[in-house]
C-alpha cells in the first residue's frame, strides 16, 4: 500500500497519457503454470482486469482499451472460445455496478456482429447502463484486429467515393481516422503488453503509429495497479519526439 503511494506520488499528474492500450496477455501460461486448464487463466485475469480500470480511473486516465478478443482468438479451440464467451457475459453482467460506481463508461470496438447473440445483447445493455458515466471510458476491443479495422474504413471510404459523396483527392490522415471504429477515441500515447512478449500482435494498428510501448514480464493475471503505476512513470521519463529532433522539443517545451 504504502509503496502505491509512493508511485502514484512519483507520477506527474498533469501529463498523464490521455489513452492507455493493454494486450492482456499470459492467461494461458498462467494457469498452466498451475497445473490447470487455460480457462482458469482467463478467469483470474479479470482481477486484473478491475485493478488496472479502478487505477487508471482514479489516477485521472481518460481512455483504457483492452484487447479481451483478437479476429485471430477465433481459431483457438472451440471449448476455449466458449468459456470465454462465456466469462465476457459473466464478467460484464457483473462488473455494471462497479463501473457505475467509478463512473466509468463501457463501450467496444471491432467486429461486434460477429459475437455470439448472448454476448451482444449483454456487452449492449452494459454499454447503455453506463452510457451517462463521464469519468473514463473502458474499451473492449471484440473480435478485433487492426487490419481488420482497417479493412472497414477502408470499405467506409470506398463507399462514399462510389456515391459521389467524397472525392479519391479528399482522403487523408483525418478521414481515415474518422473511418475508425470510435472516431473520438484518441490515438493511445501508451501500449502495455504483458507476459513478456514483444509484439503488437494487430492491436490498434493504425492509431499506434507514435504511441510508447512498454512490455511488462509480468503474465496478466498477476498484473496491479503498481504494475500500471509503473509503466506510466517509464512512459513520464521517455521524450516524444514525433519524427523531430530532441533540440527541437526542448525548444518547444521552453
Ligand atoms: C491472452 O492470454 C488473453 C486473452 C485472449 C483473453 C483476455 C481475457 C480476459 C482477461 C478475460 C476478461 C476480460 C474482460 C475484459 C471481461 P493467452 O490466452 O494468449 O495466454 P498465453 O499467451 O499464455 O497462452
Amino acid at each position: 500500500m504504502n509503496e502505491n503511494l509512493e508511485l502514484i506520488g512519483a507520477i506527474d499528474k498533469t501529463r498523464l497519457p490521455k489513452h492507455i492500450a493493454i494486450i492482456m496477455d499470459g492467461n494461458g501460461r498462467w494457469a498452466q503454470q498451475r497445473g490447470e486448464e487455460r480457462v482458469f487463466g482467463h478467469n483470474n485475469g479479470v482481477q486484473a482486469v478491475r485493478e488496472t480500470a479502478e487505477a487508471a480511473a482514479e489516477l485521472g486516465v481518460k481512455f483504457v482499451t483492452l484487447y479481451a478478443f483478437s479476429t485471430e482468438n477465433w481459431n483457438r479451440p472451440k471449448q476455449e472460445v466458449d468459456a470465454l464467451m462465456h466469462l465476457l457475459v459473466v464478467t460484464i453482467n457483473n462488473e455494471i455496478k462497479t463501473l457505475n460506481d467509478n463512473n466509468i463508461r463501457l463501450r467496444a470496438i471491432g467486429n461486434l456482429e460477429s459475437l455470439n447473440p448472448e454476448v451482444k445483447l449483454e456487452l449492449e445493455e452494459a454499454m447503455e447502463k453506463t452510457s451517462g458515466n463521464s469519468r473514463m471510458d473502458l474499451f473492449l476491443a471484440l473480435s478485433y484486429s487492426g487490419r481488420w479495422e482497417i479493412v472497414d474504413a477502408m470499405r467506409k471510404i470506398a463507399g462514399k467515393v462510389k456515391n459521389g459523396e467524397l472525392n479519391p483527392d479528399e482522403i487523408n490522415e483525418k478521414l481515415v481516422s474518422s473511418c475508425m471504429n470510435a472516431p473520438d477515441l484518441p490515438d493511445p500515447e501508451l501500449l502495455i503488453r504483458t507476459s513478456g512478449e514483444y509484439r503488437t500482435s494487430n492491436f490498434l494498428m493504425w492509431q499506434t503509429a507514435y504511441t510508447e510501448l512498454f512490455f511488462s514480464s509480468k503474465l496478466w493475471p498477476d498484473f496491479r495497479k503498481e504494475d500500471l503505476y509503473e509503466a506510466i512513470i517509464d512512459f513520464q521519463h521517455r521524450e516524444r519526439r514525433f519524427g523531430k529532433t530532441s533540440e527541437q522539443i526542448i525548444n518547444c517545451k521552453g
